[in-house]
């Protein structure tokens, strides 16, 4: 717990991510921010905040993940009232950075989303950007306003070094090329070697995993990715190394994004374990994994976030070695 001005700072909450923010609040020992969003029949939202922020430095807690449009809107939205509302600064901390994966035009005629929800948020009153592991790095350079880009790897790193002689000898697998960086990140501070699937994919939704580059054979699998979406990825890679020979295969990701076919694919992987962290909220949808599923909290990587850009203290050492973001 880390002693917060609470008078000159106020932390909002988005509905899907009220929950964090929360934990955050808790942290940093201030009250969440009054405020409420509420929609119309035709499925309009409208926030209104329920105190006064005049001259405050005001953050807004909402990941853009599931159902994204949603999300994104409200989030904007809030912004929109808190600038209205005459606040003095106000930062969109964003967990989890929805339509990241469209970075760059990689065939004709398509959007670069990334930048057009960067945009989205600077027009609509954001003076800065907290967010954790970004699908693409680069993703900060979209925005002329400071973005910090906060990591969970050491979340992630903490839990499994605290579980770390349950499992015998490890190899990290990075599940596609794009993740080696932080397969190797993984591997040099938990001491495990370091093993490649080379990912083929056939469409957004169908996953092919090809070869595999390294041993795994006798040895528990830690397979780490920035999010799991579909499970594709993770599941395909889980069977393969399996069947190289592994004894066991415990995933981890920043993002528990979890949509479509996910649930079932974790289910009946040879996935022992989950470590996610709660920039999504798993809630009531994981059920069907929850003997699988560790969630972590990243509350107070935020809230330790929040607290230093508030009193104009470096972020910087949070940011740790083990970046999970790509290319
Ligand atoms: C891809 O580049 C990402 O890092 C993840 O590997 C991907 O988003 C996972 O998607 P899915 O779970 O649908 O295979």
């Amino acid at each position: 717990m880390v002693k917060t001005d609470r008078d000159q700072i106020r932390v909002f909450a988005g509905r899907a991510s009220r929950d964090l923010a929360e934990s955050i609040c808790a942290y940093m020992n201030v009250p969440l921010g009054q405020g409420h969003t509420d929609m119309f029949p035709d499925g309009e939202l409208i926030v209104k905040i329920d105190e006064d922020v005049r001259g405050r430095d005001c953050y807004v807690v909402l990941s853009t993940h599931h159902p994204v449009n949603a999300n994104l809107m409200e989030l904007l939205i809030y912004i929109d009232c808190l600038r209205r509302a005459s606040a003095r600064r106000i930062t969109a901390v964003v967990p989890y950075f929805g339509y990241a994966r469209q970075d760059r035009k990689d065939e004709g005629r398509v959007p670069i989303t990334a930048k057009l929800v960067a945009n989205m948020l600077t027009a609509a009153g954001a003076n800065r950007v907290i967010t954790i592991d970004l699908h693409a790095a680069q993703i900060q350079g979209f925005f002329d306003i400071p973005v910090d880009h906060l990591v969970a790897a050491p979340v992630i790193i903490e839990h499994i070094e605290s579980i770390r002689d349950q499992l015998g000898d490890i190899v990290l697998v990075s599940p596609d090329v794009g993740n080696v960086k932080t397969a190797n990140a993984f591997a040099t501070q938990l001491g495990g070697d370091l093993a490649i699937i080379d990912k083929r994919r056939k469409s957004g939704t169908e996953i092919e995993s090809a070869n595999l580059i390294g041993d795994v054979k006798g040895k528990t699998v830690l397979m780490v990715d920035d999010q799991v979406s579909t499970a594709g990825t993770m599941c395909g890679a889980a069977q393969m190394v399996m069947e190289y020979g592994a004894t066991d295969v415990i995933a981890a990701c920043s993002h528990p994004v979890l949509v479509g076919l996910a649930m079932e694919r974790i289910q009946s992987s040879p996935i022992s374990q989950l470590i996610t962290t709660d920039t999504i909220p798993c809630g009531l949808r994981c059920e069907p994994i929850q003997e699988k599923l560790v969630v972590l909290s990243v509350a107070e990587l935020l809230g330790e976030a929040i607290s230093r850009i508030h009193e104009n203290r470096s972020v910087s050492s949070l940011f740790k070695p083990g970046n999970s973001s790509k290319r």
